[in-house]
Formats: C-alpha cells, sequence, structure tokens
C-alpha cells in the first residue's frame, strides 16, 4: 500500500481530510472511492474526516432531514471502521474557520476558474435558478483541505478537478502573501475511483440519480441488492473480462466484486472464464455485497446516537484547535488582523 511503502521513520506524518455531504443515502460507489481509502489513511496518516453539511445546503435540503443525514453520515463513518482514536471526525459547521478562510480564499479565486468545474456545469444544467453556493462550492472544499495543513486528499476520480483547483488556490495564496499553505495531493484509487450507475454503467453511480436501480444504497435490504444487481445493465456478449470501453457493465461488477472481496480483477477473469453468461458474476457479486453490506449494517445498529455526537463533539474541538491556528496565520498575512 502506498503509504507503508513511502512512508520512513524520520518522515513527518503525513495529513489527510476529506468529507462526504449528508445529503442522504451513502452508496457504494462513496464507500469504494473514497471510505475503503480513508480506512487504508487512518493509522498511517493524521486523518481528519468531516461530514461537509456546508456543501449539502448549496442544494434544498429539508433542515430536519439534514439533521438526521449528517448524524447518519458520522455514524456510517464509525461502522465502516474509522476508529475515533485515530482519526478526527466532526461537522463541517461545528468549525466555523471553514465558512471564513472560504471567503477569503474567494478573494483570490477567479470565477472562471468556477465556471470550468464540471460538477458546477452538471449540476448547473437545467436549472432555471442557479445559486451562487453551487459555484463556489470548490472554494469551500478548498478551505476543507487546506485548513490543516492536510497532504493527502483521499477521494474519488469526481473530486480530482475540484482538487486540483484546491492545489492551483493554495499556490496563488503563497505567491502572494507568503508560504502559508501545504499544497495537497489527491489520492484516487487506480480501479475503483468511478463506480458506475448500475443501470447505466456509462455514467457513474450517484446519489442523486432518479431511478433507485443506479446505485446500491449502503442501507439496502438483501433483497434490493439482488434486486439491482440482477437488472444491471451488461452486454449480449457472454463472455466475462475487463475492457472499460467495450463492457462497462461487466467491468463496473468485475471492479465492485474486487474490491469489496480483495481478489485481483486479474483472478476474477480467470474464474469466469469458462463462463458464457453474466448469471454467475451477478450471483457472486450479490453475495459478496449482502456480506458485505449485512455486517455493516450489523455495525451501524449498535452504535448510538449519542456515542456518534460525543466523538463529533471531541472531533470538532481537535478540528477547531488546528483550523482556528491557520485562520490566524492567514488573516495576520492578509493584514486582517491587527
Ligand atoms: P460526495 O459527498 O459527493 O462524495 C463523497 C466521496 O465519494 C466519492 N464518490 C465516488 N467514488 C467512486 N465512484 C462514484 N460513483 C462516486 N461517487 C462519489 C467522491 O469522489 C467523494 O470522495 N465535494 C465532496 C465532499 C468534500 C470533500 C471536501 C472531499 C467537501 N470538502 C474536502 C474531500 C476534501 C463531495 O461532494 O463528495
Amino acid at each position: 500500500m502506498i503509504m507503508k511503502s513511502s512512508m520512513t521513520k524520520t518522515e513527518p506524518k503525513k495529513i489527510a481530510f476529506s468529507g462526504i455531504q449528508p445529503s442522504g443515502i451513502i452508496h457504494i460507489g462513496n464507500y469504494l472511492g473514497s471510505i475503503q481509502l480513508w480506512l487504508e489513511v487512518q493509522g498511517h496518516y493524521d486523518a481528519i474526516f468531516s461530514v461537509v453539511n456546508l456543501h449539502a445546503i448549496t442544494v434544498p435540503q429539508n433542515p430536519k432531514d439534514l439533521k438526521a443525514n449528517t448524524l447518519n453520515a458520522a455514524k456510517t463513518f464509525l461502522a465502516s471502521g474509522i476508529d475515533p482514536e485515530k482519526a478526527t471526525i466532526f461537522v463541517q459547521s461545528d468549525v466555523p474557520e471553514h465558512a471564513q478562510l472560504y471567503w477569503t480564499l474567494g478573494t483570490i479565486t477567479k470565477l472562471s476558474e468556477l465556471y470550468l468545474m464540471t460538477q458546477f456545469k452538471d449540476k448547473s444544467q437545467g436549472t432555471e435558478t442557479v445559486l451562487s453556493g453551487l459555484l463556489t462550492y470548490p472554494v469551500l472544499m478548498a478551505a476543507d483541505i487546506l485548513l490543516y495543513n492536510t497532504t493527502t486528499v483521499p477521494v474519488g476520480d469526481d473530486q480530482r478537478q475540484h482538487v486540483e483547483l484546491a492545489r492551483e488556490i493554495a499556490r496563488r495564496f503563497n505567491d502572494m502573501f507568503g508560504k502559508t499553505f501545504v499544497v495537497p495531493q489527491a489520492l484516487i484509487h487506480k480501479t475503483g475511483s468511478r463506480i458506475m450507475g448500475l443501470d447505466n454503467p456509462g455514467k457513474k453511480m450517484s446519489k442523486s440519480a432518479a431511478n433507485k436501480n443506479n446505485y446500491i444504497a449502503l442501507t439496502d435490504t438483501a433483497a434490493d441488492v439482488a434486486s439491482k444487481i440482477k437488472k444491471a445493465v451488461t452486454d449480449s456478449e457472454g463472455s466475462i473480462y475487463y475492457d472499460i470501453d467495450k463492457k462497462p457493465g461487466v467491468s463496473n461488477l468485475l471492479t465492485i466484486l474486487s474490491l469489496i472481496t480483495g481478489s485481483s480483477i486479474k483472478d476474477l477473469e480467470k474464474t469466469y472464464r469458462e463462463q458464457t453468461t453474466y448469471a454467475g458474476l451477478k450471483n457472486d457479486t450479490t453475495t459478496a455485497l449482502v456480506d458485505f453490506i449485512s455486517a455493516f449494517q450489523k455495525r451501524y445498529r449498535n452504535i448510538s446516537d449519542a456515542e456518534v455526537k460525543h466523538h463529533l463533539d471531541l472531533g470538532a474541538q481537535k478540528a477547531r484547535a488546528m483550523a482556528s491556528q491557520k485562520l490566524e496565520e492567514v488573516y495576520e498575512r492578509m493584514g486582517l488582523s491587527l
């Protein structure tokens, strides 16, 4: 694994920061593309993971649901194996420095850079009123990352462009005001950084998909999983091998199965070499997902709301201590503090 081989005893600990929006469901794409990387870095890096509720309000939210989803997202971190002894977990709005740094960074970010963001283009398309928060969202994400001297940002492929912008903003600030920010790097899976929609493997799996068959949610039942995988779009060739362009659906199932079971895609291709239908691959993917999700749900049910709140409170205190130092430095550099 990357961090073991690249870390020596004398090297200072690297710092990882990442977040997930509490916008309803958390799907297997979020887990495999992102949380699985968090589990790899925790213990090796100083790890900080946030439920980014300020990002979630860039699209309309029901306040009651947002509260519940925020708590549930943090519970998902814990049930996934994020260990609060090893990682700091907190809710973004509990650390006001995020919004404060966001404002200062916004003053050195060009509108043209924000209009270039693919996610902004996708999310604003077809909407009559585009709210400014949707456009400036990547500046808040840059603030999240830069507040903690983050070296490493474990994310899925769809966040690559946002991390690139955070790097650009960090370099620009350092050039204008003197070295203040660490220029972070994205940490992205080679395979699995883009889990595709089951109903349309040409597009990434997405929380906001209109069709529930697009995704496997961590809250799905065994019956949901079986039905969704059975309906997953493949092709009519009848042979199983990995080729994203020619066989996006089959490649997506192989990727999911590989990441859940830890078997390599090469080994899976060998297993299914003689098969002429996709039933075996679909059955095995269903079994692997059901085993994984039911174990996850069992852990989830055993975590109380009080326990989550306790960890989030402690996490916010730790995060604030770090974030306030960095913000002070920024204010000093910019001439904002007397
Ligand atoms: P969000 O909440 O949309 O997604 C959370 C994480 O899941 C990854 N992801 C995927 N990975 C693989 N395949 C998919 N289909 C898939 N869909 C989502 C995302 O890449 C992400 O890593 N802007 C971020 C949250 C954020 C953040 C940050 C992340 C806010 N501040 C600072 C890192 C650092 C977002 O909306 O993620």
